[in-house]
């Protein structure tokens, strides 16, 4: 399915965001998705229609957030754009918002010795939306679709090898599976 074209179809649809809500109600069993314990849902980074729809169905939404001047200004958008969206999609008459999902920020690419990473990682400290980090790593321009982050991490060697990198990986892996087992 050609993603553009779904979200073009979609723009005339007075249920444009809510509709892979319905259409997961309808088929949840008959595709058998409730055999699954997680669906994870990769979206663009914008707020578009496609976006909006995973949103919709979602318990626990990750951002990633980079060191760069601009990450604060990014992750307040994303905050203020949420809330506006939950605000639009609300049921009658108690008001209650059907985006019930829980925002956290991921901190990525983290470099252990510069001000810009150091910095952002002082001032998330205490913002129970920050969960875990995962750091700069030449591994994932390794990687591939046979040859994952989380394959390396299984093998010996190269675990043993970049065996600090490998433990912050998968102490955050827990801490994301923990929040959304909660979610
Ligand atoms: N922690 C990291 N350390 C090193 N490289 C990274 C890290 N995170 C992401 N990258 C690199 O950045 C590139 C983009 O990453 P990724 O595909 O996750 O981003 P994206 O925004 O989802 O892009 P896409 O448009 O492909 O979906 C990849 O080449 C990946 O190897
Ligand atoms: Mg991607």
């Amino acid at each position: 399915m050609r993603l553009d074209e779904a979200e073009r179809r979609l723009e005339t649809n007075p249920n444009q965001n809510m509709f892979l809500y319905e259409w997961l109600g309808e088929n949840l069993e008959a595709k058998y998705l409730d055999k699954y314990d997680y669906i994870i849902l990769d979206c663009r980074p914008d707020f578009g229609i496609a976006t909006r729809n995973a949103i919709a169905v979602s318990h626990t939404l990750f951002s990633s957030i980079t060191p760069s001047d601009f990450a604060f200004e990014a992750k307040e958008n994303l905050e203020i754009r949420l809330e506006q969206y939950r605000k639009t999609e609300i049921v009658r008459p108690s008001r209650d918002s059907l985006i019930t999902a829980q925002l956290y920020f991921l901190p990525n690419m983290i470099k252990h010795n510069t001000m810009k990473s150091k910095e952002l990682l002082i001032a998330l400290k205490n913002d129970a939306s920050v969960i875990g980090q995962i750091p700069q790593k030449e591994l994932f321009n390794r990687a591939t679709k046979n040859d994952t982050v989380i394959d390396m991490m299984t093998k010996f060697s190269l675990n043993d090898e970049h065996r600090s990198f490998f433990s912050i990986l998968s102490d955050t892996l827990n801490q994301l599976q923990k929040v959304t087992d909660n979610s």
